[in-house]
């Protein structure tokens, strides 16, 4: 489980974080959304201990992560796996390499990171270097890495607003059958998903969070304007849906 309990952050007196409460339980997984540069991708950070908030604590597993030595932290750290919006791989290695890498010394265990490509179908493609690879592979090689570690918890930093829309659905359907299985803390503006994969979706504003439920709940009746945003997002697709006559499809 992860708790984060009153989180400020604050630099040159502008606060980027202010009083944030959020708990992520076994098993769930959370939507975290909100406008450009509220602060999602900082809360994340925080999560991980890569930054250090001016006051509040994050607790993961039954430990204050600010308490832990670095070398500590570190260990504490290979239970988060983290996927990002530009997929980070490293150009010069292969999709293998690039996986073996985020295995740490002395774990470095060829058959978890040829497990993680398989489950990523990319088992054929294990010898290729980024630039061989699709937007949509590339973003699986970030969830395979993700994978290789077996995590406890995995945060999702937009892993599909990079992604052209043809690659959108492919990474958003590994997401969701991960959701079953896995702890996940995913920031996402893809409203649908949220809709049909959030326990919670948490929607932040200026560094604050301003709403919480289940998404059912935010879009049925909003309690804030970002709320309200999103769910005109949603009642859009669904106006466009409307036109689609499914028994011609199906
Ligand atoms: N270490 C830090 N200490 C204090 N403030 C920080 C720190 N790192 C980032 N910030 C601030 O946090 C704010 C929120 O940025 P962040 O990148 O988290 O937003 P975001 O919601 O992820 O936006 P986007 O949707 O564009 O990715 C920014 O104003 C940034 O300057
Ligand atoms: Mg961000």
């Amino acid at each position: 489980m992860l708790e984060l309990h009153d989180i400020v952050l604050e630099r040159n007196n502008v606060r980027s974080l202010a009083n944030v409460n959020l708990k992520v339980e076994d098993g769930e997984t959370v939507v975290l959304t909100g406008p450009s540069g509220c602060g999602k991708s900082t809360l994340i950070r925080v999560c991980l201990g890569l930054i250090k908030p001016k006051s509040g604590e994050v607790w993961f597993e039954g430990v204050n992560l600010q308490a832990l030595s670095p070398e500590a932290l570190r260990k504490k750290r290979r239970k988060m796996g983290i996927v990002f919006q530009e997929f980070q791989l490293l150009d010069h290695f292969t999709v293998l390499e690039n996986v073996l890498l985020a295995l740490w010394e002395g774990d470095r265990d060829r058959k978890k990171a040829e497990e993680a490509i398989k489950s990523v179908g990319l088992w054929d493609k294990r010898f290729r270097y980024p630039r061989q690879l699709s937007g949509g592979e590339k973003q699986r090689v970030g969830i395979a890495r993700a994978l290789a570690l077996d995590p406890d918890i995995i945060f999702w930093d937009e892993p599909t607003a990079a992604l052209d829309p043809m690659y959108v659905h492919e990474i958003l359907r590994i997401m969701d059958s991960l959701a079953q299985k896995k702890t996940m803390l995913v920031v996402t503006h893809e409203m649908p998903f949220a809709l049909k994969v959030a326990d919670r979706l948490v929607l932040m504003e200026a560094g604050r969070i301003v709403e919480e439920a289940p998404p059912s709940r935010i879009f049925a009746e909003p309690a804030s304007h970002v709320g309200a945003m999103y769910r005109e997002r949603l009642l859009d697709t669904r106006e466009a849906l409307g036109k689609l006559d499914v028994k011609q499809v199906v």
